[in-house]
């Protein structure tokens, strides 16, 4: 049987990247496993798809701590009690606190929808990335899975995947494609992460 790796995804939404990391890790060869769906919001629809697939999912807010430490104990002493070793952020809108970061050192994977290193940094998210590609007359677009560290969108380049950004292209047409591309590319990267680290292990 091939091991596994224990993986926590965090989101803010929908959640279609979890479900293509859901649907992969369902497959008996994939070397990763979802134990835990963490969510900013108890609105995103994340938390039912992680219902449906048997996972658990947990709402953890900022704004219900006193403090950042306080939130990144609470968010440390959840992945601890089941033994994460690595986190897929997909479409998580907030800031993964310092204290976390250096906890789960290149062991903290996001999706960002465009080719880093353009088009990332603050404010930087959801259509405004795409209406800046189109402005920018770029011929490709396309997904990057990154390691995550204290800089918005600057962590080592994991893995990218091109999409042609064609005549009459609008911001909306651009991110259904980057979408569908990035649910191929976000089980891609996490294999490769994931062999890696359980290779590392042995
Ligand atoms: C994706 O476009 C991803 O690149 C970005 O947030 C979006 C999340 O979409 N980080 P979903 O919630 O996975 O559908």
């Amino acid at each position: 049987m091939v091991r596994k790796l224990r993986v926590a995804v965090f989101i803010s939404g929908s959640g279609t990247n979890l479900q293509s990391l859901i649907d992969s890790c369902e497959r008996e060869d994939f070397p990763a496993r979802i134990v835990l769906v963490v969510s900013s919001s108890r609105d995103a629809y994340g938390l039912e798809r992680a219902a449906k697939a048997g996972i658990s999912g947990e709402v953890i807010r900022q704004k219900d701590f006193p403090s950042e430490e306080d939130f990144s104990s609470a968010l440390l002493t959840r992945l601890r009690s089941e033994r994460v070793q690595l986190i897929c952020l997909a479409g998580y809108l907030k800031l993964i606190p310092a204290r976390v970061v250096a906890a789960y050192r290149d062991r903290i994977l996001n999706i960002h929808p465009a080719l880093l290193p353009k088009y990332g940094g603050k404010g930087m998210y959801g259509m405004s990335v795409h209406r800046a590609v189109i402005e920018s007359g770029d011929e490709y677009s396309g997904p990057t899975v990154h390691v995550v560290d204290e800089i918005y969108d600057n962590g080592r380049i994991v893995l990218q995947a091109r999409v042609p950004v064609e005549p009459g292209e609008t911001p909306e047409s651009l991110q259904k494609k980057v979408l569908a591309k990035e649910h191929e590319t976000y089980p891609a990267a996490l294999r490769m992460v994931a062999e890696e680290i359980l290779k590392g292990e042995r």
